[in-house]
């Protein structure tokens, strides 16, 4: 919020000067009738600083909301990457990634070769592979792959050309990246295909009912204003055509402390959990 408003004040001091400086050159001032009067240069400007001041700020929110292609999730990448890592390193986040690692080592039991789709610098799934799996991290961004652990094999795709042969993984998963990606349903064909049969996938999703990203949601600089799929629901929907899905709200954070919780207005993760089912088998969640 306040890198909003300092952005906002920084505009219009920017725009009063150039407006100024034009009415100078070029406008009669309306109460001595001179031109170049630098007052009434500076009250024209006044009363044009404000207005283009809000089309440009109008168009930066929009430009944060709908975020493009997967091109430019690459090149932002390195500035986002680094703040990311920087601010991961922060009592909070290492502790957020403690209670993900925990439940995904729960929900893994029996598999061995990991896939993590969006795994950008692979906090978590360094994790992972020293607790003995063997995880391959997929992101579209070479930057946060860059920043990942050596235990863990790194590819540079999009999920939804993931390069793997068929039946290459006993899991696949997607930790707060699933929302992120630009088409989720070819993503999670993708996985389907590269699992074997019977194989696990667990998606965290962040809930977007959550005071928490709601809160996340009103800070121009965070991640969560890139996400481009809100709609747990279509996405719950979507992954029971492939797998039999189980569904679950977790981890609860309130005033910046995590406990427990399946309460939908705390929980940060709405979670899909889920088994491949033999193809054609589709159905409904439970
Ligand atoms: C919110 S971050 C999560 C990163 C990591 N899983 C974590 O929890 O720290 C979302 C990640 O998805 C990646 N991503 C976005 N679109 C993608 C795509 N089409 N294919 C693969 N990764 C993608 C981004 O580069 C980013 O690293």
């Amino acid at each position: 919020m306040r890198t909003e408003a300092a952005w906002l004040g920084r505009r219009l001091l920017l725009w009063w000067v150039a407006a100024s400086g034009f009415m100078t050159m070029f406008a009669t001032c309306p109460f001595c009738g001179k031109p170049g009067c630098v007052t009434g240069a500076g009250l024209y400007a006044a009363v044009i600083a404000p207005i283009v001041t809000f089309f440009s700020w109008k168009a930066r929110r929009s430009h944060g909301k709908n975020e493009g292609s997967a091109e430019r999730t690459v090149n932002d990448s390195g500035k986002a990457s680094k703040r990311y890592i920087k601010s991961c390193r922060g009592d909070f986040w290492q502790e957020v990634f403690q209670r993900e690692l925990d439940y995904l080592v729960e929900h893994l039991g029996g598999c061995s070769d990991v896939l993590s789709v969006g795994c950008g610098p692979a906090i978590i799934e360094g994790g992972l592979a020293v607790r003995g799996f063997k995880v391959t991290g997929l992101d579209v961004s070479q930057e946060a792959l860059s920043c990942a652990p050596n235990q863990i094999r790194t590819v540079a795709a999009r999920a939804e050309d993931m390069p793997f042969p068929a039946s290459s993984f006993d899991a696949v998963i997607y930790v707060v990246s699933l929302q992120f990606v630009e088409d989720y349903r070819q993503a999670l064909e993708k996985s389907a295909s590269v699992l074997r049969p019977g194989g696990r996938i667990v998606v965290m999703l962040l809930n977007p009912e959550s005071v928490f990203f709601k809160e996340k949601l009103r800070d121009s600089d965070s991640y969560v204003r890139k996400i481009r799929y809100a709609n747990i629901r279509d996405i719950e929907r979507t992954m029971t055509e492939s797998f039999e899905v189980r569904a679950e709200y977790f981890m609860g954070v309130k005033q910046g402390r995590l406990f427990e919780s399946r309460d939908p207005d705390y929980s940060v993760l709405y979670v899909l959990s889920g088994t491949k089912l033999p193809i054609g088998a589709g159905k409904g969640s439970r």
